[in-house]
């Protein structure tokens, strides 16, 4: 092995002030090891992983990305400064209109001019619905973010006829009585969007409209065939298990509705919401090993509910709603203040942990949002004067602004832990990627009080010199931040790295993006 250049002091200098963590002394270091080869690649990772989600929840839409009475909205009724830190977050495609509240929508009732669109009662979170963001509010955001749509249809008290409309509406450039309507609206052209869900967590009996896995699979389907007949770019996200597995079977509801679906459904949606309810940091941050179990079995299914069919047919994993989320959860959150979840800084390591399996599963997982973006268990939360960035938009936004290209599969050796689930947790979670001759490498150290010292070689490329770093971190796990104080940020600076090797020290529940230079 090539003699490591230990990390220089003055290259901690500017860190030194912002973060004084880092350098605290750490009695008998963990050391581990990273080997790298770039060569080894699992698949280009999809910048869909890197979408998010907005639903008429709470303040996610009114009163979050749009306020119309708002001096901070522009003459759209977009919240501006909302609109600055969602494209700073890069979101790469945005659902909506929900999640539960889908399954009750009339797309017609949201379209037109905004005073005679009918209010109408909203059943799902226990409001009414203006209807005054409908989908041009929703397409010209998406527009404005930069953004590709993705639309969810309404599977549970919608009909066939209301989801291959709302295509032809959108889509369509045929002289119709729906595109005609589209122009008198003010759109001449198709938005030409190509993600299109079939409903939303039809396995929950929460769900309005909610359906056995096979009443669903022949619902969906025709549907499906109505849709692509009227566009066959789009691609349809079929809603598979959402994260519900007392009383309804996980495995059993997947497989059967992807035998109704498997000659349409290009993607299986998958949900799943984790939390710290025990108070246990250790096995809360294992949170990610169950979510890579339930890839490992729903990438089974998609294969076995693909045998017979042409090579050329896939089906990908959407995991298209996934966060932490459970302090602000359960009967109380009917209303317009609800779901406002805080984040800390254990949450947002979870976050990185999420992201890093996402990228290790780039094969199979071409989406996922994190859901949602503003005030409901979202990165970014406002009041009607200001907003501020919670803990998890940080890791969130160094993903995805900087892990393109290839997934790397790598050889990590280190320590590990057991939690009261699992035995042999890694302490070092890691992830990598390849872009045009620039590695990315994204470690969280799990370890709440001790660094684990690092030795990364590169197996056929070596560092072109400076490391840059980008630190997620806190004095204490349960660091939160305010409208009036950021503690949890990203803290940058650089490092140097020699030949191929690179001995870093990951300090104690942390989340590090390293990037280089190879040559
Ligand atoms: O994101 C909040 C809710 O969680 C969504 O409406 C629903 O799909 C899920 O249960």
């Amino acid at each position: 092995m090539k003699k490591a250049v230990p990390v220089s002091r003055r290259a901690f200098s500017s860190a030194l002030i912002a973060a004084p963590w880092v350098l605290r002394a750490q009695p008998g270091a963990l050391r581990a090891r990273i080997k790298v080869d770039t060569e080894r690649v699992i698949d280009d990772i999809d910048p869909m992983i890197y979408g998010n989600f907005i639903e008429h929840l709470g303040r996610c839409i009114e009163g979050g990305v749009f306020d119309e009475n708002s001096p901070l909205s522009d003459a759209n009724g977009y919240r501006k400064d909302v609109l600055e830190a969602v494209k700073k977050l890069n979101v790469t495609v945005l659902r909506w209109p929900g999640g539960n509240f889908s399954s009750n929508y009339y797309w017609k009732d949201g379209i037109g001019p905004r005073d005679k669109r009918p209010p109408r009662l909203e059943m799902a979170w226990g409001t009414v619905e203006s209807n005054r963001f409908g989908t041009h509010e929703f397409l010209n955001y998406c527009e404005a973010v930069g953004t590709e749509p993705y639309i969810c249809t309404n599977m549970g008290t919608g009909t066939w006829q209301d989801a291959q409309q709302w295509v032809e509406y959108v889509n369509s450039s045929q002289d119709t009585a729906m595109t005609r309507l589209r122009r008198e609206n003010g759109r001449r052209d198709p938005w030409k969007v190509k993600y299109w869900g079939l409903g939303n967590e039809m396995d929950g009996p929460w769900q309005m409209g909610h359906k056995s896995a096979e009443d669903y699979g022949k619902f969906a389907l025709e549907a499906a065939k109505l849709m692509k007949w009227t566009d066959p770019d789009i691609k349809l996200i079929a809603a598979g298990s959402s994260n519900y597995t007392n009383g309804i079977d996980w495995i059993g509801w997947n497989r059967v509705v992807l035998d109704f679906l498997k000659t349409h459904a290009d993607y299986l949606s998958l949900h799943m919401y984790v939390g710290n309810t025990a108070n246990d940091y250790g096995e809360f941050l294992t949170s990610s090993l169950t979510l890579q179990e339930r890839i490992k079995t729903s990438e089974g299914t998609i294969n076995a509910a693909l045998s017979g069919q042409p090579r050329d047919r896939k089906i990908y994993i959407a995991w298209d709603e996934w966060n932490v989320w459970y302090r602000a959860r359960g009967n109380s959150q009917r209303g317009r203040r609800i779901l406002e979840e805080r984040y800390n800084l254990e949450d947002a390591l979870v976050v990185a942990t999420f992201l890093n399996t996402f990228v290790n599963n780039a094969h199979i997982l071409k989406m996922a949002n994190m859901a949602q973006l503003v005030n409901v268990i979202a990165p970014i939360f406002t009041d009607d004067k200001r907003l501020f960035l919670q803990t998890i938009y940080y890791p969130l936004a160094l993903f995805a602004n900087n892990t393109k290209g290839k997934a790397l599969e790598l050889l990590v050796k280190g320590p590990t832990y057991q939690s009261r689930n699992y035995k042999d947790v890694p302490h070092l979670d890691v992830s990598a990627a390849i872009d045009n001759g620039t590695l990315v490498i994204n470690v969280v150290n799990r370890h709440r009080d001790q660094a684990v010292e690092t030795d990364i070689d590169l197996e056929d490329k070596q560092f072109a010199g400076a490391v840059e770093v980008s630190e997620v971190n806190a004095p204490d796990i349960k660091a939160e931040n305010s409208f009036d104080s950021t503690t949890v940020k990203t803290v940058q600076r650089s490092v140097r790295a020699e030949k191929n090797s690179l001995r870093y020290s990951f300090p104690p529940h942390s989340y590090t993006l390293l990037k280089a230079k190879l040559t």
